[in-house]
């Protein structure tokens, strides 16, 4: 959803990067300046004299990997760039809530009155984060999740496609909320949940 959201706001690609050379060359972004890693980042910042030109970056990294796209996002500020903060065209952002840098708002996504999101927080297609939720940095509300009102969730936690958390609920940080799930009470850090209502996952 990434890619249709910046043509859609207008933004400009000029280069992609990837740790992966198969993935990264298949990506479909024609004409743009592909680069094979964080060095390869590196080089071409200085080369492009990016940071002067007002370069932003975006983070394509979804999944459990909040974690990692708040180190790259360091990483990328520390070279001089800045995080671009997408809104899509079609999602609803009140006017009393806060969104940190780095955060995307995807299309048919909501967020609520007085919601705080941290940085590098995605808040996916068709999700839902209602009035006066908490949401640490680099938190992932999957796509159809909903988050209702007063509810907290931790650094780098994760809530799965089409899950819910009730009203005023705490997810701990590093949580992974199975999709589908419901989450009814408090969950520590580092849980991961599935099932309605939702219980830690055991093998
Ligand atoms: C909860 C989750 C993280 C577990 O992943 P995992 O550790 O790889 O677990 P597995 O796939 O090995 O499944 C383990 C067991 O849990 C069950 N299970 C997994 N996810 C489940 C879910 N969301 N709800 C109910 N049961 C689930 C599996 O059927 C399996 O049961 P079994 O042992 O009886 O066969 C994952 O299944 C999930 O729900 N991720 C969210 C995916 C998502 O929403 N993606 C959107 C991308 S934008």
């Amino acid at each position: 959803m990434l890619r249709p959201t910046l043509a859609r706001l207008g933004h400009a690609v000029v280069a992609v990067a990837d740790r992966d050379p198969a993935r990264g060359s298949a990506l479909p972004f024609p004409g743009t300046r592909w680069l094979d890693g964080e060095d390869a980042v590196r080089a071409w910042v200085v080369e492009a004299d990016a940071a002067a030109r007002g370069v932003c970056f975006v983070l394509a990294i979804g999944g459990h990997n909040g974690a990692e796209r708040c180190r790259l996002a360091d990483v990328l500020t520390g070279l001089g760039l800045a995080p671009l903060t997408l809104v899509h065209d079609r999602a609803w952002v009140a006017e009393t809530a806060h969104l940190a840098d780095g955060c995307q708002i995807l299309p048919m996504a909501a967020v609520g009155e007085e919601a705080v999101l941290g940085r590098q927080t995605i808040v996916n297609t068709n999700a839902s984060v209602d009035h006066d939720c908490r949401l640490g940095e680099g938190v992932h509300i999957m796509p159809g999740a909903t988050l209702a009102g007063c509810v907290t969730v931790g650094d780098h936690a994760t809530i799965g496609s089409n899950a819910t958390v009730l009203p005023r609920v705490t997810v701990g940080a590093g949580c992974m909320v199975g999709a589908g799930a419901v989450v009814t009470r408090d969950l520590p850090p580092g849980a991961t949940v599935i099932g309605a209502p939702a219980r830690p996952l055991t093998r």
